[in-house]
């Protein structure tokens, strides 16, 4: 059976609409290394969703004073419109907040509960006796105990990126009346990711390739020893506890979420007609799994999830964990409290989407934060996207209209410039491979343009303007070089500029080669 490739992206809060750090995070990335893989000819499938439980979304609709359906249906769509614009493709977009997803996440609880991974215990929990509830997750605010950031949430630490419960915050307040809550005791369930620290620790020992953020971070988390972690709150909104002695409870969102990458397979499946072919993807051997998140997800991605598919037992692990880092705006943070950030939605009212595309991936946060400007976006439309590749593309298609009423001119005698070029074209194609592979997005981007670069340098050393009445054999031989270039980089562009490819494409009037025929 031919190895199958099993690609997802985080999947985004239903709460707001997509933002560039969304893109630059995983969703980019991912829809590139898709596209490659399709154009190799692989078994690929790219799956995701929105996430729709949790915190994040009760917040949200707490604040507009709608119920969180509402939220949630809002933002589903803007979400997966604005991605489908984009050219993100998904084989599957699915949403938390269906049944086909509720029934998958309680059976999974269910599996690992009677396998005895899964227990209830009597724990102290934050109450805010003005709003008379306990305070889960984000609806507590306060000093992180880790790093003494002031602005900790009650799930996680923005500043260090450390895992934290309400109780360990210091000075704890209400999110919602800023009240500070009182200790009470209620009883929750707790996942034993304790009894998996020697599996995991083996399990990432075989993985040296692995990016340094997500091993740094696991390293960390492994000398300060794991411990049980609660996986259900006290929520009105969320996949119920089916278990009847938890009745009113519902599944920690981070325990449900990663579970949502099978539903969406499952419900891809079905959308086929072929209902059991989900299993082939999650529980072959064969297949690689590869999770493409921001680095905020990889505590999740990389201990936690992979522990729960442990406990499961059937299903595959992550093969491939590729986080990007952060992408910054005009030097700043992005942050949707301080709506500090460029949305999606309202790009697309203004510009194409193949630009940002462009703009995002030859910088891409792949191994520190990288920053976006709009002076940087600018400048390279104009300078690269503009003068380099269009130019070559525009004043070779106008020769040949001009001086050979667009039809492919013959050709003649090779000369060695022009077997240099399009052996440089193929010598790019295998490293761009290479480097996609490996999730090196901005390096292979920068290889594409090194052609194009090559292709200008070619065009103005092969003067065909004076050779077209000179030598014309030399002329035609040039045109027809250029013109298998550019058909060549329509291919290799097809994973990042997919729009301008097709474009491309349809000037040359081609069809799109595999990766390993292009040319
Ligand atoms: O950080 C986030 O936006 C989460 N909604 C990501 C979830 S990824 C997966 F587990 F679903
Ligand atoms: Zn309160």
């Amino acid at each position: 059976m031919s190895q199958k490739i099993l690609v997802t992206s985080a999947l985004p809060y239903a709460n707001g609409p997509i933002h560039l750090g969304h893109l630059a995070g995983c969703y980019l990335p991912a829809d590139i290394y898709v596209r490659y893989q399709r154009l190799k000819g692989k078994d690929v499938i790219h799956i995701g969703g929105t996430d729709e439980n949790g915190v994040p979304i009760t917040l949200a609709a707490e604040r507009e004073g709608v119920s969180p359906k509402v939220i949630v249906d809002r933002y589903h769509k803007s979400i997966k419109e604005s991605l489908e614009e984009f050219g993100i493709a998904f084989d599957n977009f699915s949403r938390t907040s269906i049944p086909l997803h509720y029934r998958t996440a309680q059976d999974f609880f269910v599996t690992i509960f009677k396998k005895g991974y899964i227990f209830p215990r009597e724990t102290t929990q934050l109450f805010c006796s003005s709003c008379e509830r306990f305070l889960a997750d984000r609806y507590v605010e306060g000093t992180c105990p880790n790093c003494g950031s002031g602005e900790a949430r009650g799930d996680q630490c923005e500043e260090c990126g450390r895992w934290l419960e309400p109780t360990s915050l210091k000075d704890p307040r209400c999110k919602i009346c800023g009240t500070s809550p009182e200790v009470r005791r209620t009883v929750h369930w707790f996942f034993s990711l304790d009894r998996f620290q020697k599996q995991l620790e083996d399990w990432l020992s075989g993985k040296p390739d692995w990016k340094d953020n997500v091993r740094r971070f696991c390293e960390g988390w492994f000398r300060s020893g794991l411990e049980p972690r609660p996986i259900t709150r006290d929520l009105a909104w969320g996949v119920p506890v089916p278990l009847k002695e938890a009745k009113g409870k519902v599944l920690y969102v981070w325990f449900d979420a990663p579970i949502g990458y099978i539903s969406s397979t499952i419900e891809w499946a079905e959308n086929k007609e072929e209902a059991d072919l989900w299993q082939e993807y999650w529980s072959s051997p064969d297949t690689k799994l590869v999770h493409f998140i921001g680095k905020d997800n990889i505590v999740f991605h990389a201990m936690v999830w992979p522990a729960m598919l442990m406990a499961h037992g059937g299903y595959i692990l992550p093969s491939e964990i590729p986080a990007n880092e952060f992408l910054n705006v005009e030097g700043e943070a992005m942050s949707t409290s301080r709506n500090w950030a460029i949305w999606l939605p309202d790009y697309l009212k203004e510009f194409e989407p193949d630009p940002l595309r462009y703009c995002i991936a030859i910088n891409a946060p792949e191994t520190r934060d990288a920053d976006f400007t709009w002076m940087d976006f600018q400048a390279r439309v104009n300078n690269e996207l503009a003068d380099v590749l269009g130019n070559l593309v525009n004043r070779t298609v106008a020769f040949v209209f001009r001086y050979y009423q667009g039809a492919v001119p013959r050709r003649h005698r090779m000369r060695s410039e022009d077997t240099n070029l399009l052996g440089e074209m193929e010598e790019t194609r295998r490293e761009v491979g290479d480097l996609l592979e490996g999730f090196n997005v901005k390096k292979a981007l920068r290889q594409v343009m090194d052609l194009a670069k090559a292709g200008n340098r070619y065009f103005d050393h092969s003067k065909i303007w004076e050779t077209r009445e000179k030598k014309p054999d030399t002329c035609e031989t040039s045109l027809s070089v250029l013109l298998q270039l550019m058909n060549g980089l329509a291919t290799l562009m097809e994973p990042f500029l997919p729009f301008t490819a097709r474009r491309m494409r349809g000037i040359l009037r081609t069809e799109l080669d595999g990766w390993d025929e292009a040319g």
